[in-house]
């Protein structure tokens, strides 16, 4: 979801392939435990599923959702903002937070909570964001507010991981070159804990949890659907007309790995990083 790059976020791909991961969310909302007067910003909000439920959940509060992909922001806001007075969206490559933060003061420091859901692992890919972006979500929060968010741990769908790396090494690419495409970060929790208390965070829960996720029976969706969409931009490596060879090959290459033989479902390794830190 970084600018600049062609938007390959549809919110009908998302809901075919993935529509998941704004389900298997109790754990995260109970950790952010929304109060009705909670002023709540919603970082990588995708199509607004989920920040629209938060809008519900804080009658007497504000939710802003903020996204770098047009095409989600344009859902989340045709799909949600006439029933939710007290919610907005806005179009945000989130790891320039820092750079949005300075320009518009209105958003600094002003949040009882930050909250991120399943974005933070594309929005921190480049280690020169990893601190700006930690250290943003720092600002934006009051005295006393909290940053809750999940996203994918070490280990992170590492079957499809390496798989993509395969399909693009397969068709020529170095490998150096094929990991470098890869648009996620999956950090340990020992990282996050280290780098949340380095930019002023007290950490008051740290923790992954290994959460194999079946993949939808969806027409255009399952594992190719999955790994067009997620894997978009190691596709990019790829000559367009060759694209889908490398989605076969995923496909193929996981078969075994991938599918349970009592009843055929196929099913992804995620391991979720979830934390909860104070500002104090
Ligand atoms: C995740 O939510 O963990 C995830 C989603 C898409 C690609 C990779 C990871």
């Amino acid at each position: 979801m970084a600018a600049k790059r062609p938007d390959h976020w549809t919110s009908k791909a998302y809901t075919t392939s993935a529509p998941f991961v704004p389900r298997l969310t109790s754990t995260v909302l109970s950790y952010l435990s929304p109060k009705p007067t909670d002023h709540i910003l919603d970082l990588g909000c995708g199509d607004g599923v989920l920040t629209s439920q938060l809008a519900s959940s804080v009658p007497s509060g504000r939710v802003l959702g903020l996204d770098a992909s047009p095409s989600m922001i344009e859902t989340a806001r045709s799909s949600y903002l006439a029933h939710h007075p007290n919610l907005e969206f806005r179009i945000q490559d989130c790891t320039r937070l820092v750079e949005a933060l300075a320009s518009h003061p209105e958003l600094d420091g002003q949040w009882d909570k930050v909250f991120s859901n399943a974005a933070l692992h594309w929005i921190m890919r480049a280690p020169a964001t990893r601190e700006s972006v930690l250290a943003a979500a720092y600002a934006a929060l009051k005295r006393g507010g909290t940053f809750v968010f999940e996203m994918g741990g070490a280990g992170n769908v590492a079957e499809v991981h390496t798989a993509l790396i395969a399909a693009l090494v397969a068709q020529g690419v170095p490998v150096l070159e094929a990991r470098e495409a890869s648009p996620w970060f999956f950090p340990s929790e020992d990282w996050m804990r280290t780098e949340l208390e380095k930019v002023g965070f007290t950490v008051e829960k740290c923790e992954v949890e290994y959460r194999p996720t079946r993949m939808t029976d969806e027409k255009g969706g399952g594992l190719a659907g999955w790994v067009r969409l997620m894997g978009a931009e190691f596709l990019e490596k790829v000559e367009e007309e060759r694209s889908e060879e490398a989605v076969g090959f995923v496909c193929e290459l996981l078969e075994s790995v991938v599918t349970r033989e009592e009843d055929g479902s196929v099913w992804i390794g995620y391991v979720r990083l979830r934390a909860v830190a104070k500002k104090l």
